[in-house]
């Protein structure tokens, strides 16, 4: 065991004086111009760091996943410390979700007594907030023309500086992809997979249209064309897995993010997420879909806040407020490739038949 030097104090050990001595409301300051100190602005200075708190753990975990993604061989332990922390970072959202209920208890009234001391300070400037969203995956080239502006135009020189270096940093999404890349088991000697799942394909789409066109007594002939039609989107839509060019397409116009060969073997991982080599990975998947969703709920929250506290008003960053927020929260998915999955995955009994030799692979015991 290891042992102290001298004696430790909690209070010394923690910082608590510097830390309790650091909630420094303006309205005490400007306490003339307010009519004397607001009792909120406490809460509101609390939670604020209580978030930024959180947020700096969060980037601590996010580091050291990156820092194992990183390597050119992922030992199994190591995957199994990603799954704990990517678990961690989901519980820590989860807090971050439900503080909001604390800070609704102050009401728009008592905001507006001290919101215009803030001006023109905001959650913009949160640089802790903005180098999550960047080592996920969201750099300012992937935001909306108007939200550009506002991804990094409301920061200090040093903070931008500092986020700039960020940005040229592996992130979690590109990390996530290029393991994916190195999946072995859906081309092995013979065997192909996808030529295989494809052939699925066909006879599933096969089916659908024979179901069109011999049970659709009751339909008119405009009701069956639209159903006819509608299956050649969903054939389409299937084609765009292996179409290279349309994948590269999708991806020029924003719509995908990953490569071909990240989705194919995340896909793989979806439809045989039982096999025990894959469990894992499965987790890994799960996880960062789940991140992404409690991220865009977290969003979502924070609109529903600020347009609660402040209507139709623009936020102290000079924003449309909840327009702003809401988009933000509409457009800013990291892991959406993975959501979009779900439309590519077909019922067990229609799986391809994998040889005896990659099962065997994709089992601990060779
Ligand atoms: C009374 C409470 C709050 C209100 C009314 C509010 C309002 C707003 C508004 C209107 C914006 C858009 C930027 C602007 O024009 O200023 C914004 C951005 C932001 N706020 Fe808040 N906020 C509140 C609390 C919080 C809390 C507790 C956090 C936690 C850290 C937070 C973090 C952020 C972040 C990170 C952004 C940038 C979001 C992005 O650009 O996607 N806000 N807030």
């Amino acid at each position: 065991m290891h042992k102290n030097k001298g004696p430790v104090y909690y209070g010394d050990y923690l910082q608590l004086p510097k830390l309790l001595d650091s909630q420094l409301p303006l309205s005490r300051k400007y306490a003339d111009q307010v009519n004397g100190e607001c009792h909120d602005e406490m809460l509101f200075i609390v939670v604020h760091q209580v978030y930024e708190l959180w947020f700096k753990q969060i980037l601590h975990d996010l580091d050291s996943i990156l820092a194992v993604f990183h390597k050119a061989f992922i030992p199994e332990a190591e995957l199994s410390t990603v799954v704990q922390k990517l678990e961690r970072i989901k519980k820590i959202q989860g807090l971050l979700i439900g503080q909001f209920d604390v800070l609704e208890t102050m009401t728009p009234m008592d905001f507006l007594e001290f919101r215009d001391l803030l001006i023109p300070a905001s959650g913009f400037q949160s640089v802790q907030f903005r180098e999550i969203e960047i080592k996920l995956g969201l750099h300012t080239n992937d935001r909306q023309d108007v939200d550009r502006e506002f991804f990094m135009g409301r920061l200090s020189e040093k903070d931008r500086g500092h986020l700039g270096e960020v940005e040229k940093l592996p992130t979690l999404l590109r990390s996530l992809e290029t393991w994916l890349e190195r999946l072995p088991f859906t081309l092995s000697g013979d065997f192909n997979f996808w030529q295989e799942y494809q052939k699925s394909i066909d006879s599933i789409l096969q089916d659908d249209k024979n179901i069109i066109e011999t049970n659709s007594a009751h339909l008119s002939d405009k009701q069956k064309n639209i159903q006819l039609e509608n299956l050649k989107i969903t054939r389409s839509t299937f084609e765009s897995l292996f179409d290279e060019k349309k994948h590269l397409e999708l991806i020029n116009n924003n719509q995908r993010k990953l490569s071909q060969k990240a989705i194919l073997n995340a896909l793989f991982i979806l439809l045989y997420r039982h096999e025990p080599m894959l469990t894992i990975p499965f987790q890994i998947i799960t996880s960062m879909m789940d991140i992404d969703e409690n991220f865009t709920t977290w969003r979502y929250r924070h609109a529903l806040l600020a347009q609660r506290m402040l209507g139709t008003k623009i936020g102290t960053g000079g924003s449309s407020g909840h327009q702003y927020l809401k988009r933000a929260a509409d457009n800013n998915r990291v892991f959406l490739d993975l959501f979009n999955l779900s439309t590519f995955l077909i019922p067990n009994s229609r799986l391809p038949q994998i040889p005896l030799e990659v099962k065997r692979k994709m089992s601990f015991n060779v």
